[in-house]
């Protein structure tokens, strides 16, 4: 979660805008060392559906942004071996960023090493929301049961978002929530809320947040193994 562009643009006398304009270069270094730190998905949060709350001029501009962002990163994704995909709802979007996220898509559709996914638009109540409407409109052949429903929903929904479940959350900007991000997928994340502020966010932030993340037990809810007396090493 890219949280503090506008503070970090505020606190320098710039206007909010210059915070995430300053912040698309913390996304492509971040995109371009990901790979190399072990990554292979990682989920940017640009603009959340409650985002549409903010003055025009600013979701104007952070429109144009991914847009742009999107026309001139689609070379370097597929020369970097960066597969690109949007999550969120595509209707309420300018068919020029449309047009952009379907041709990035479309182009970087063989890229292996990075799943890239962008947020934009994107509740995710919303979207579980409509996987439970698939469900109920598709039904589950009369049966009712809480385990039918689930697996059925669980399938709705990644079907529909094809989302691997979230091992570390990164919030930068010194907030502590969660705001509608992956909801669904963040049920057994590790949570790491970094002071700094996104446009300033290096390399070695999400370096050190990997190691601190490596050297946590994971027990998804089970016990600690007797045997060795830890839970699964997160990585
Ligand atoms: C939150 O900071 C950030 C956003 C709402 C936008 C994130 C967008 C970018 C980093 C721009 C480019 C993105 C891509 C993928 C190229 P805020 O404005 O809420 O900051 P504040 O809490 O300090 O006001």
């Amino acid at each position: 979660i890219m949280d503090g562009n506008g503070r970090w643009a505020t606190a320098r006398g710039l206007p909010r805008v210059a915070g995430h304009r300053v912040g698309a270069r913390a996304v492509r270094r971040t995109v371009e060392n990901a790979p190399r730190l072990g990554i292979r998905t990682l989920t940017l949060y640009a603009f959340s559906s409650d985002n549409w709350k903010r003055p025009k001029s600013e979701v104007d501009a952070l429109m144009t942004l991914l847009r742009d962002y999107l026309r001139r990163e689609t070379a370097r994704c597929i020369k970097n071996g960066v597969r690109f995909r949007m999550i969120g709802r595509r209707d309420r979007l300018g068919p020029d960023l449309v047009v952009a996220i379907e041709q990035a898509e479309r182009a970087t559709a063989a890229g292996d090493r990075l799943d890239l996914r962008i947020a934009i638009d994107y509740s995710s109540r919303d979207l579980l929301v409509e996987a439970a409407r698939r469900v109920a409109a598709a039904g589950t052949n009369g049966s009712t049961s809480r385990e039918t429903f689930g697996r059925a929903l669980a399938e709705a929904y990644h079907d529909a978002y094809g989302c691997p479940d979230v091992d570390l959350l990164i919030r930068t900007g010194g907030e502590q929530r969660l705001s509608d991000f992956l909801l669904w997928e963040c049920a057994y994340a590790e949570l790491a809320f970094l002071p700094v502020r996104w446009p300033d966010f290096a390399v070695a932030d999400l370096e050190r947040a990997l190691t601190e993340f490596r050297s946590r037990e994971r027990r998804f809810g089970a016990v600690a193994d007797p045997a060795t007396g830890t839970g699964q090493r997160a990585g």
